[in-house]
């Protein structure tokens, strides 16, 4: 990891971050994570939904409702909302690499779904209005240079009253490294740093390992940020919760006498 030169662009990170996600979806292709995922969709009803993820999604009536996945990797989230009734799903992110694993996972489970590939802030205007939830889990919002765009987006695309539902990890474990409690993510750096870091060793986080990789850009975007971003992007704010349990790479985290909060959930209503 290294901070990021300063004349890096948003359209460089944008630029840089897709060409690295591409690269490694051959990588997590090839790992039992993903032969249990294709396995687990041959299997009628499989999800991998956790119980507050299900809880939460099922609260808002999503039976019968039009879901978007904005950023969706493999889409294996979004595949398992169909196990609790959503009548149409659409998954957006720019890596075609993953989308194909999608398609195949979809073609797997024999579930009707739509991917888009597309840079999120570009996704074109025929989706305005068209989501009653928007999805947004574990690894995305570090991705975003500019919080408002990503925001704005995701209001674009939700019909009036929609729900924006961000189940994701916690802004503060930018502070600790994946594997080793002890260790800090960024040696001298601090949570409140706002340019984005320039990162290499590729993005094999299913395997741990580190690979000759184009560079990625991750934005830290501490709690506070995430949550008046999204209020001056007219959402309201229905529901936060900050949660101890661990949704990505930080289990060695979990159970912990400090209980660090591991994860939230935030739900917001498109308002107007
Ligand atoms: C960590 S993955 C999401 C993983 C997913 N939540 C899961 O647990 O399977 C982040 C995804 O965001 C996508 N992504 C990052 N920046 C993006 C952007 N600006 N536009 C579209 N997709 C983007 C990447 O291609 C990648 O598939």
């Amino acid at each position: 990891m290294s901070a990021s030169p300063e004349s890096v662009t948003r359209d460089d990170i944008i630029a840089a971050n897709r060409k690295s996600w591409d690269e490694a979806a051959e990588r997590h292709r090839s790992h039992d994570q993903y032969a249990e995922l294709l396995a687990g969709f041959a299997t009628p009803g499989y999800s991998v939904l956790d119980a507050t993820l299900t809880e939460r999604l099922t609260g808002l009536g999503v039976e019968g409702k039009a879901v978007a996945q904005l950023c969706c990797n493999n889409a294996r989230e979004l595949l398992s909302v169909k196990t609790l009734g959503a009548a149409r799903m659409t998954g957006f992110d720019f890596s075609e690499a993953f989308l194909a694993q999608a398609r195949e996972l979809a073609s797997v489970g024999k579930i009707e779904a739509e991917f888009v590939q597309t840079e999120i802030a570009k996704i074109p205007a025929g989706y305005d209005g068209r989501f009653d939830i928007a999805l947004v889990t574990i690894g995305v919002l570090g991705w975003m240079p500019d919080l408002a765009e990503f925001f704005r987006t995701a209001r674009r695309v939700l019909k009036p009253g929609g729900h924006l539902v961000i189940y994701e990890s916690h802004p503060l474990l930018n502070m600790y490294d994946d594997r080793n409690l002890t260790v800090p993510a960024y040696p001298d750096e601090s949570y409140f740093r706002s340019e984005p870091y320039r990162a290499e060793g590729g993005l094999d986080y299913w395997a741990n390992q580190e690979y000759e990789a184009t560079a990625c850009y991750w934005t830290f975007h501490k709690m506070s940020d995430v949550i008046m971003s999204l209020l001056r992007s007219g959402f309201a704010l229905e529901d936060f919760e900050e949660l101890p349990h661990n949704v990505g790479t930080h289990d060695h985290l979990e159970n912990q006498p400090q209980q660090l909060p591991l994860s939230y959930i935030l739900v917001g209503q498109k308002e107007g």
